[in-house]
């Protein structure tokens, strides 16, 4: 569709969203009217977002302002400042919502809410279960370098690296070995890899997702349902229950924070992140000469590969973050409004209900030009200290995989640039149209292979395995 096009139609939606949100102040939000008139919000904006989603949330911006209505007369929040403030709000209440996506069936996650849609004491519980589960990548540096070596060792036999079919195989692998000590088998990556995928299914209502689509739900499921038994064989898992039970949650809310965490949270968003950094560096030819000269000075002497080591890679370091800013892996926080109100939408005033979702876009955010000069300009000298893509800093809900995600992309970075080396690379494209992650991923590294210098030299290599 053409952009003149689409203006209109995402104009003529939003119209239709504020007389909408008179109504609901009339028949009740969560009438079974109120809820009908939501849903039929939320898919016929939903549809518009799959396939158009930055131009979607920059013709609201553009025309009606940093604040307006969306997807189920959700106020979207799309400045810096608001978004900010939002995420800074104690204590929070939440729906079972994965950011803009509400998660109508909860088949999908064995009727168990994901960790971002608990409240009160679970969510406290949760989280310290995830605090237990998280390794310190200061403390597991070496360890965390083995399994990144093993993998871009076997990906030179295929001779390819590629972005969006690799990356996440070896976050999926390598967080269950992190926090299970569990190894996964070929068809249990693949099957989580469906799973992952598969999550815009949760989206559907129940009925649907669970009978009618169920030939295409089942397999995820039942996936789902396997890897909670398996978590409970693992060695850790007695110390999470131990957490987890001071806190009143039960074996099975565990495993199935757990498995969030592993594969929503960890995967989908660090695969994601990773997969930008390595595109930026791949286009951006002076940057990574820094990045290789970093990655030689700081492990000059390889008997160093520490959390020591780690710390002095701050151009990487600066890297990732101006990464995270330019394409966050996650685009959307959502919380519920607690209180009834009037708010400010272009130049009218709409109510809105106690319950409504209260959006803030990350993506818009972090290209604020009232915040970033330039926004759209990579510069790794920016002021990072109240970055957005982590859910910010110092709050409740603070993403608690930030340091894990952030280093574990420097050690995987400082091998590949150090230790790999490939022919070519395909074209480096982030699509911002379907609303899949934001990473390139098409990217394939290809003629894959270790470095002449590791090759010529083993003993100079960051890689330190045990006989
Ligand atoms: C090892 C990798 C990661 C793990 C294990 C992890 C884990 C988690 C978990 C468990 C939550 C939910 C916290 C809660 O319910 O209170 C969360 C939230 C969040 N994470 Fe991560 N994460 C990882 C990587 C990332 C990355 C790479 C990004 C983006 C750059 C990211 C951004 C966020 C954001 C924005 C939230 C808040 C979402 C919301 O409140 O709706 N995470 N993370």
């Amino acid at each position: 569709m053409d952009l003149t096009a689409l203006t209109q139609k995402v104009i003529k939606a939003h119209d239709r969203q504020v007389k909408l949100s008179r109504r609901l102040a009339k028949v009740g939000y969560d009438t079974a009217v109120g809820k009908f008139l939501r849903l039929v919000g939320y898919y016929r904006e939903g549809f518009m977002l799959l396939k158009a989603w930055r131009d979607f949330l920059y013709i609201r911006k553009e025309k009606i302002g940093d604040t307006f209505f969306a997807v189920d007369q959700a106020i979207m929040h799309a400045d810096h400042d608001q978004v900010k403030r939002l995420m800074h709000v104690e204590p929070q209440v939440r729906g079972n919502d994965l950011g803009i996506i509400r998660i109508l069936a909860p088949s999908y996650l064995l009727n168990h809410p994901l960790s971002l849609g608990m409240n009160g004491a679970d969510h406290t519980g949760i989280r310290c279960v995830f605090q237990k589960a998280l390794p310190d990548p200061f403390e597991q540096t070496d360890l965390i370098g083995r399994y990144v070596d093993d993998f871009l060792s076997a990906a030179t036999k295929r001779e390819q690296l590629h972005i969006g079919d690799d990356l996440p195989r070896f976050m999926v692998e390598t967080l269950h070995q992190l926090v299970f000590q569990l190894s996964l088998s070929e068809e249990e990556v693949k099957a989580s890899l469906a799973y992952i995928k598969g999550l815009p299914l949760a989206s559907i209502p129940n009925f649907i997702s669970r009978y009618l689509l169920g030939f295409m739900t089942g397999p995820n499921i039942r996936h789902r349902e396997q890897l909670i038994q398996k978590y409970q064989n693992s060695p850790n898992w007695d110390s999470y229950l131990e957490i987890g039970k001071q806190y009143q949650l039960n074996p099975n809310q565990i495993a199935n924070g757990l498995f969030d965490m592993i594969h929503i949270a960890g995967t989908a968003g660090t695969s994601a992140l990773l997969g930008s950094v390595i595109g930026v560096l791949c286009l951006n030819e002076a940057l990574r000469s820094e990045v290789v000269v970093e990655a030689n000075t700081v492990w000059e002497d390889a008997k160093t590969f520490n959390g020591e080591a780690l710390k002095r890679a701050t151009m990487l370091h600066s890297v990732i973050l101006e990464t995270a800013r330019l394409y966050p892996p996650v685009r959307f926080v959502s919380q519920l409004a607690t209180e009834s109100g009037e708010v400010t939408i272009g130049s009218q005033k709409c109510p809105f209900q106690k319950g409504t979702r209260l959006l803030g876009s990350i993506f818009t955010a972090n290209r604020d030009a009232l915040r970033y000069d330039n926004p759209d300009d990579f510069q790794v000298t920016r002021d990072f200290s109240d970055l957005l893509s982590w859910n910010g800093e110092g709050h409740e809900r603070v993403c608690p995989g930030k340091s894990l995600s952030i280093e574990l992309i420097k050690i995987f970075c400082l091998y590949l640039f150090k230790d790999y080396q490939w022919d070519q690379f395909t074209e480096v494209k982030w699509d911002f149209e379907k609303v899949t992650a934001v990473t390139p991923n098409d990217l394939a590294l290809q003629g894959f292979s270790m470095s002449s210098q590791r090759l010529s030299d083993p003993t100079q290599s960051l890689a330190k395995h045990p006989e």
